[in-house]
């Protein structure tokens, strides 16, 4: 089968580097372009990491464009960059990025691919969705030419910023909602799957054998631990993201549900909730494929081999 075109939209970030280099090592998807968004860290600094990334990987002929430096309504006064540290990728030691980003924004870039394939592409993001937002405001004919969206996002038994918000959708509530009531097809793979989605110690040391990469990934793994020791108590990275790439691979690895999925907007407590009406009390038609389930052990083997198999090339 011929591999599907996608393209990443990312804030990286330590499990989104994880998630390009899964892509960049899987031979079922043809990634056509990175984009970047603020999140994270700044995006100075998301971008430059995603650079950074794609020359690890030996990928610097991938476009990568820089998009959004802010959400669309509200700048939170706080980031990740306690849990990705300062860098958003600290402890991988990965030199300065060899080349500047596209002299294109992220969403021009993204428009002109999606008009180029029109129907074709898969759309993954993996940060907050601004840009996939203004992508549908700005391109409205190029947004719906993307065959879908796969973004990592939400929770609706428990959240990483708030009691119920989830890091992506807390950050740019409202540009989720937009891309929720788009009418594309969205699929929303969120903390209820990616915290099962998990590496440990052991994982770690066998990735840090690993030729070329090793290195890169096991300290910045070991960077992203020490917040999830603080958090949870275990000795685990959670990673979110590679379990929305993963997803685009083998679909088999998740369980949905087709439902009715908003997001609260409003500046209480409860801003950047998801609220998954799996019962319908809304009225609200269904808008989402809401990742329910997830095949743990399918993941980890697809993640850990394909980050094997890219350190061999
Ligand atoms: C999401 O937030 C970010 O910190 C991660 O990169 C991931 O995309 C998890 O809530
Ligand atoms: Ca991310």
């Amino acid at each position: 089968m011929a591999p599907q075109p996608l393209i990443i939209d990312c804030d990286p970030g330590i499990d989104d580097a994880i998630a390009m280099l899964l892509a960049l090592a899987s031979p079922e998807l043809e990634v056509l372009a990175i984009t970047t968004v603020a999140g994270n860290v700044p995006l100075a600094n998301t971008t430059a990491n995603g650079l950074r990334v794609l020359d690890l990987a030996g990928r610097a002929d991938l476009p990568l464009a820089a998009g959004s430096s802010r959400p669309l309504i509200w700048v939170p006064e706080d980031d990740s960059s306690a849990t990705h540290g300062e860098t958003g990728l600290d402890g991988s030691e990965l030199p300065a990025p060899s080349r500047a980003a596209a002299d294109e924004h992220a969403v021009d870039l993204i428009a002109r691919l999606a008009l180029e394939r029109p129907g074709e592409i898969t759309l993954v993001a993996v940060g907050p969705l601004t840009n996939v937002a203004l992508l549908a405001a700005m391109h409205p004919a190029a947004f719906a030419a993307l065959r879908r969206i796969i973004a990592m996002g939400g929770a609706s038994n428990g959240g990483n910023m708030s009691p119920s918000a989830e890091f992506n959708v807390w950050f740019d509530p409202e540009a989720t909602e937009r891309v929720l009531q788009s009418g594309q097809d969205v699929t929303l793979v969120g903390l209820d799957v990616t915290r099962q989605a998990i590496l440990t110690s052991a994982d770690i040391e066998a990735l840090e054998q690993l030729p070329t990469i090793g290195p890169a990934v096991a300290g910045m793994l070991r960077f992203y631990m020490r917040k999830h020791v603080a958090w949870y108590g275990e000795e685990i990275v959670y990673q979110h993201d590679s379990l929305a790439l993963a997803y685009a691979i083998d679909p088999d690895i998740l369980g949905l549900v087709y439902c009715h999925v908003e997001v609260d907007t409003g500046v209480g407590p409860a801003r950047g909730a998801t609220l998954v009406d799996r019962l319908g009390v809304f009225g609200g038609s269904a808008n989402a494929h809401w990742a329910e389930r997830v095949d743990v052990e399918r993941f980890r083997a697809l993640l850990l081999s394909r980050l094997a198999s890219l350190s061999c090339r």
